[in-house]
């Protein structure tokens, strides 16, 4: 009998999220069955998305409820009915809302181990880094279906907020390999400056939130792109940051909202001029209920091996992960995935 822990929460917390998890212990059972596999956790991140898990306006989450999105294995064991697709010691990625067929609810992966349906997990290319492969699917492919699904390439224009984030970053990129152009908008002088850096680029542009700088960016948008309109905008500040977003949006442009880091939902629209008068689109994307639901698993396989291939060519590349922490230390692990300027992706060990 093989004991082991993981992390569960039991209750939402909207003010508090990262007080609701806590270590549990369960038992894998002697034999696997038929129609799963053992997989034993290698190592996950802690995205924004668990937070809002933990805040209880994320669909599908049912108490208690294992934590966390993503994360990389290695299959210890194979049942019989699937011997034929999977093996012992083959790297896989786990995704809590099952990748392939219709998911229900979150079966989370903050666990030493898991036992998995074979919906849940996609096998992991050798060579690629386990801190990658376990934040594979969250931001990389969200970022890579939203290029495909607005059709982004040579003349097109994507305005993105948060633009210093992991899919802010890895959508910059996109743009240089496709060829679109990225008008990033960031929180910080010091987030403008890295990016500006690291992807030798000009186009970064800082709103704090004050009059001022909303008026500054504007005009510098402006007399940088002047003979080209916005087509698409992505949006995960929320409050004013999105309004502004909208107003600067080009005729028949889509604003797609995708998050929203200032948890600021509730926002006043100039409904007729900023989306009636120029024929605009407010829309919503989430991964697990826009791109999920509606993408059939055929082309859910191509695009995650393009992408798997992107990243093994060397094109595309993840940022490094910041700070690492053990299960038993998920509360402090929470903490610090939200402090403001942190660097990198914290990684919870699921080994230690
Ligand atoms: N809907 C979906 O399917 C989907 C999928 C993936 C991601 N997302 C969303 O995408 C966003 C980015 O995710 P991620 O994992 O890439 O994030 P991340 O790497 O954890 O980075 C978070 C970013 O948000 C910025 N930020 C934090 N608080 C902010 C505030 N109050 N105002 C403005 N910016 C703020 C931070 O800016 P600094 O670096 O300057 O501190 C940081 O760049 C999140 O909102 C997430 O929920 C949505």
């Amino acid at each position: 009998m093989t004991n082991y822990k993981q992390v569960i929460y039991q209750k939402f917390d909207f003010e508090n999220p990262h007080t609701v998890h806590e270590l549990s212990e369960t038992t894998l059972p002697d034999i696997v069955p038929d129609d799963k596999v053992i997989v034993r956790m290698i190592c996950a991140p802690i995205h924004p998305c668990d937070t809002l898990c933990a805040m209880g306006v994320v669909n599908g989450v049912e108490f208690p409820c294992v934590g966390g999105a993503e994360g990389v294995g290695v299959i210890e064991q194979v049942g019989k009915d699937l011997q034929d697709r999977w093996q012992s010691g083959q790297r896989v990625h786990v995704a809590a809302n099952y990748l392939f067929g219709e998911w229900t609810n979150w079966n989370g992966v903050w666990s030493e181990y898991l036992l998995c349906p074979d919906n849940a997990m996609m096998a992991v290319p050798d060579g690629v880094a386990d801190d990658l492969a376990a934040q594979f699917m969250v931001n990389p492919l969200t970022a890579y279906a939203m290029v495909k699904e607005f059709g982004l390439g040579p003349g097109k224009t994507l305005m993105q907020t948060a633009a210093a984030s992991v899919l802010g970053k890895i959508m910059i990129r996109l743009g240089q390999i496709y060829d679109f152009d990225t008008i990033n908008i960031v929180c910080r002088q010091e987030s403008a400056d890295e990016l500006r850096e690291e992807f030798g680029i000009d186009t970064v542009y800082v709103y704090d939130g004050s009059v001022e700088s909303a008026k500054q960016m504007k005009q510098a948008i402006a007399s940088d792109f002047p003979d080209r309109s916005i087509d698409y905008c992505i949006e995960a500040v929320g409050g004013d940051t999105l309004r502004i977003c909208l107003e600067m949006l080009g005729p028949n442009g889509e604003l797609y909202i995708y998050g929203s880091m200032t948890g600021d939902v509730t926002i006043q629209l100039n409904t007729v001029a900023d989306i009636v008068m120029k024929n605009n689109a407010l829309k919503g994307w989430s991964s697990q209920e826009t791109w999920m639901r509606q993408t059939s698993d055929e082309e859910k396989h191509r695009c995650i091996n393009e992408l798997w291939e992107l990243f093994q060519s060397g094109k595309l590349t993840m940022p490094e992960s910041g700070q690492r922490f053990t299960l038993s230390q998920i509360k402090d692990a929470m903490v610090a995935s939200c402090a403001p300027g942190r660097s990198g992706k914290i990684m919870l060990d699921c080994r230690a």
